[in-house]
């Protein structure tokens, strides 16, 4: 998820945290249970309350383990995962001040919790999303749920985008044909 060369692949609940919640999580956590929906099944999203509404709409496919997992984006109010927020303080912060290491969910990792038991890369992957702040998406378009208007703009900026890397690289390579 965030190691290795490349391109990074960001955060993404639905192609890493998934499916370690489905492996080790759903069988109990589905949308019976009474407290926590672990599943990959969409969550409304007029009834997100903290990530869209009264914030801004970001228009994404959220599902149930998302919202509930972090509490409807809100670290105040998750008891099981401490991350970073927008308006944590400036200054330095001290060494484990928050992060995977202050979140309660590695409890739940070990066997103790319904015998569930995450291998080594598992809860590595899960401490480098939680340090990561939680992300949903790895990318801007990722799980979008936008209209074809706003897929249309989309489109226009991303365009726009490609040309002006095409002139960076076009200027680079004569720039650097210039100087030998
Ligand atoms: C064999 C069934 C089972 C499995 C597997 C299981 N759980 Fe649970 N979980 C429960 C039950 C039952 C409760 C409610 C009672 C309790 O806390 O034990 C619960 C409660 C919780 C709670 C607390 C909810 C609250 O509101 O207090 C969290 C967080 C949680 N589970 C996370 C997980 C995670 C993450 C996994 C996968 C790594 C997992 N559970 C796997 C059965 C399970």
């Amino acid at each position: 998820m965030c190691v290795g060369g490349g391109v990074p692949s960001g955060g993404r609940v639905r192609r890493e945290i998934q499916p370690i919640l489905d492996r080790n999580c759903v069988r109990c956590h589905d949308a019976k249970h009474p407290k926590l929906d672990l599943t990959g099944a969409p969550f409304p999203d007029d009834k997100v309350w903290r990530i869209s509404k009264n914030y801004y709409n970001p228009k994404r496919a959220w599902t149930q383990s998302y919202v509930n997992l972090t509490a409807h984006g809100n670290p105040d109010a998750c008891k099981w995962m401490k991350w970073l927020k927008p308006r944590s303080r400036t200054t330095m912060l001290p060494p484990y001040h928050t992060g995977s290491c202050k979140s309660e969910i590695f409890k739940k990792f070990d066997g103790a919790h319904h015998g569930a038991k995450l291998t080594d890369n598992e809860k590595r992957v899960f401490a480098c999303w939680i340090d990561l702040l939680c992300p949903f998406s790895g990318s801007f378009a990722e799980a979008n749920t936008w209209t074809e208007d706003e897929k249309r703009i989309f489109l226009h900026f991303q365009g726009k985008r490609v040309k002006y890397a095409e002139r960076e690289l076009t200027d680079f390579l004569s720039e650097t044909a210039r100087r030998k």
